[in-house]
Formats: structure tokens, C-alpha cells, sequence
């Protein structure tokens, strides 16, 4: 029992917690959430893709920077085919407009979703003779479907008036996921254009990972967000080790498709793991300095929320997105319901890929560490997103919070399992 003895505290996790209402300075609407995801990168929402191969190619990342997010290239591919998709992102126009799938006036849905098609665009204006609908319709041949969603997607876009992630030469940002052994891999994507690296390590507190890491980071010169880290002796460990770290990514086995806890019993759940790093980071002073992605199991705003006063800078997600036209996973029909495929990069079919691929994708455990599975399809990313973010802003109009900044100051409180059970819909029969 030495082992149970010495451990300090308890872990908690979303649903332990309720945001605990403050005095709100403005009306949620202008709750402002620009926000860091490194050291150097602004995002106006504080939302970042997992690199994970059914969420993040440069579809997704392209049309999250274009509405002021920012994605991560997985790394299960060539590093040839992972700098393609980084100069893809980066060549494109940052503008969600993209002219070229500007319709013209009469012109058939069918034509200009076959120039969508064309263009990788997932997003149109619409025009009505010569006047702006500002209408929004995404790529896929089901219009009738689309031109429905296009209309929420416009009165969201027109009320949250994104602000695009772009570097100083106006050219969408993206990131890219690595590992710290894979030198040869970060210094091409630097090359590509790559605007920060993100390490793709389960559990980084481990001395060899540790050590690659500092090596990696002499090498580049890109913010490099070191991940995934659990508790505060890691983040302290981490920010000694390596110099100038651009940024930590941090939460252990909260993922929805994840089996780390179930399979090893370790886990470290994102809003601790949160809790955590924002104690070291506070007791280092550099708080201000070193942002904190919060990593898995964010499942909608009001989670986003929790984390962000907790003190993460970001939230990072693989399922909110998943479901999305825009992400890689292979849509599926089932009993006439339309689902894309999900899962995790330490499920079989992610590892059988990675090792066929990436020589350093080579196995250091001998077990499967998550799951594959479906998610109901959702339509654009860009619903997802701005949906996210009229949420986010109403979550922290109730924290009492006008930034983001402003929400580390804010509150939360511990929920009784009665109390939980009572702030969810009850004693109604839901039609
Ligand atoms: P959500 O909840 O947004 O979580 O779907 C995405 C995060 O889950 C992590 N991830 C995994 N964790 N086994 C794990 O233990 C896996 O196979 C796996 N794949 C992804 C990762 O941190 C991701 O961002």
C-alpha cells in the first residue's frame, strides 16, 4: 500500500464541476476569445484539431484557419505526403469566401459544387442576382441538405464575424504533429512552411522521449508543443529539459476513443491535468508565457470553458470534429443514417497504418490503447465551429469573464451526483 499512501488529492474531471456563475462585465456576444495555442500563435477561436487520421488533413485544417481556429496535421504518412498537405494549407487563400467558388449569379448549385469540388473548397457566398446572400454551402453532392445548413452557418458567421488564422504574409496557418525522434520529419515541415510542431507522444514523461525532444528543439526553430503531459512534475521536467518550449498539450487517456485507462489503469484526466500544469507553469512564473492546449474529452463548450479556467489557452478535439464533411474518416451509411468513421492513433487500424509508413511509427508497447467506431455525420466543420464558439462565449458571459485571460480568474466548484443529475433535462419526456 506504499504506493496508495503517498498519493496526494483526487482527480476530477468535466462533469465534477460546474461553472460557478460571476459578474459578467458584458453581454456574451462580446465576449472576446482570442486566445494563444503557442508561444507566438494568435487564434480568435481558441479551438485546435487533433492530428489524428479521420480528423486533420488540410481540408480541415484550411477551413478551421480560415474561420480563425487552427488544425494539426496527423503524421500517419510519408513525410512526403504530410509537407504536401502542410503547402497546401499554406498556398491556399485564407479568405472563407474563396473567389473561386463565388457563384454567379443563375448559375445551377451542381455547377458550383462541381467548382467547389474542384477548388478543395468547402465553402461558397451565394449571390441572389447581384446581391450578397452570404449564404454558405460546402462541398458534396447533397445541395438540397447543404443549402438548409448553409443558412444557420450564415447567420453564425455574420454574428461572430471571424477573424482568420493567418502568418505575417496572410497565408493560412496550420500545424503539424511529430515525433521528438523524428528530426528528418520537423525539418521538412519547417521547410514546407509549417507554422508549429506538435510532439504526438502518449506519455512524454519518459527520459528518452525527453531527451529527443530537447534534440528536436535545437534543430527547429518553430514553436514546438510538447505533449502529452498529465501532471505538474512532468510540466516542470519538461520546461527544464527543453528550452524555450512553444507551448504544452496536455490531459492522458480522456480521449473518447481512447482504452489507456482501461487497458493500463493510468490516466490522468484532462481538467486535472490542466489543474496541474497551470500550478507548475504559475509556480515558474511563466503562466503568462507558456499556453496550455487541454487535450481529450472535450465534448462540447461547456467542457472548452472548464478547461480554458482551469488555465488552458486552447482546447485541442479529434470527435467534434470527426463527423465533419471536412475531416478524412470515411463516411458510412447505416440503417439510412449517415456516420464518418472515428479512431484513435493507438487503435489497430491507426497503428497498422503508421508502421507500414513511418519508420519511427515503430512499436514501443505491444498493446492497442484506443478504439475505432463511427460518429453521426454533422455536416460542415465551419457549424461545428462557430457553433463552438457562440457556446464558448456564452459559457464565460456566466463565468463572469470578457477574455480569455480573464476566465483564469473565474470559478469553478465541485457537483454532488445529485446535482448532476438535476442540471440535466429531467422529469419531462423528451419528444
Ligand atoms: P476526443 O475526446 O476529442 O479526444 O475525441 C481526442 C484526443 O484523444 C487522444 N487520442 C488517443 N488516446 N488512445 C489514447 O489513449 C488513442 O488511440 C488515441 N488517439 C487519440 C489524443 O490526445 C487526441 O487529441
Amino acid at each position: 500500500m506504499a504506493g496508495f499512501s503517498s498519493v496526494k488529492g483526487e482527480v476530477i474531471t468535466f462533469d465534477d464541476v460546474v461553472i460557478v456563475p460571476g459578474k459578467s462585465p458584458v453581454e456574451p456576444k462580446d465576449v472576446e476569445l482570442s486566445s494563444r495555442v503557442t508561444k507566438s500563435i494568435w487564434v480568435s477561436i481558441p479551438l485546435v484539431s487533433s492530428p489524428m487520421d479521420t480528423v486533420t488533413e488540410w481540408r480541415m485544417a484550411l477551413i478551421l484557419a480560415r474561420l480563425g481556429a487552427v488544425g494539426v496535421i496527423h503524421r500517419n504518412m510519408s513525410i512526403e505526403e504530410q509537407v504536401g498537405q502542410v503547402e497546401r494549407v499554406k498556398s491556399s487563400p485564407p479568405s472563407p469566401w474563396f473567389e473561386v467558388a463565388k457563384s454567379t449569379p443563375g448559375e445551377p448549385v451542381s455547377q458550383l459544387l462541381f467548382r467547389m469540388a474542384e477548388a478543395g473548397v468547402g465553402a461558397a457566398v451565394i449571390f441572389e442576382g447581384s446581391a450578397y446572400r452570404g449564404v454558405y454551402v460546402a462541398a458534396g453532392p447533397r445541395s438540397e441538405f447543404w443549402l438548409r445548413k448553409a443558412e444557420a452557418v450564415a447567420a453564425l458567421t455574420t454574428a461572430i464575424k471571424p477573424i482568420p488564422t493567418i502568418d505575417e504574409e496572410g497565408r493560412p496557418r496550420v500545424g503539424a504533429a511529430v515525433s521528438p525522434f523524428d528530426v528528418e520529419r520537423a525539418k521538412a515541415l519547417e521547410k514546407a512552411g509549417v507554422d508549429f510542431l506538435v510532439t504526438d507522444v502518449a506519455h512524454l514523461h519518459n527520459v528518452n522521449a525527453l531527451r529527443a525532444l530537447r534534440e528536436l528543439s535545437k534543430q527547429v526553430s518553430v514553436d514546438i508543443v510538447a505533449g502529452n503531459l498529465g501532471t505538474k512534475e512532468a510540466v516542470l521536467d519538461v520546461v527544464s529539459v527543453v528550452e524555450d518550449v512553444g507551448g504544452l498539450r496536455v490531459g492522458i487517456a480522456s480521449g473518447s476513443i481512447c482504452t489507456t485507462g482501461e487497458v493500463t489503469g493510468a490516466s490522468m484526466p484532462t481538467l486535472t491535468a490542466v489543474i496541474n500544469a497551470y500550478e507548475a507553469l504559475k509556480e515558474l512564473g511563466a503562466e503568462n508565457r507558456i499556453p496550455i492546449i487541454a487535450d481529450g474529452g472535450v465534448r462540447n463548450a461547456g467542457d472548452a470553458a472548464k478547461a480554458i479556467i482551469a488555465g488552458a489557452s486552447s482546447v485541442m478535439v479529434g470527435r467534434m470534429l470527426a463527423g465533419t464533411e471536412e475531416s478524412p474518416g470515411q463516411l458510412v451509411s447505416v440503417g439510412g443514417r449517415l456516420y464518418k468513421q472515428y479512431r484513435g492513433m493507438a487503435s489497430r487500424g491507426a497503428i497498422e497504418k503508421r508502421h507500414a509508413g513511418d519508420r519511427y511509427g515503430g512499436r514501443s508497447k505491444l498493446i492497442e490503447e484506443g478504439v475505432e467506431g463511427l460518429v453521426p455525420y454533422r455536416g460542415s466543420a465551419a457549424e461545428v465551429l462557430l457553433e463552438f464558439a457562440a457556446g464558448l462565449q456564452a459559457a464565460l458571459g456566466y463565468a463572469g469573464a470578457s477574455t480569455i485571460k480573464e476566465a483564469w480568474s473565474a470559478r469553478l466548484a465541485r457537483i454532488t451526483a445529485a446535482g448532476l443529475r438535476e442540471i440535466k433535462p429531467h422529469d419531462v419526456v423528451l419528444g
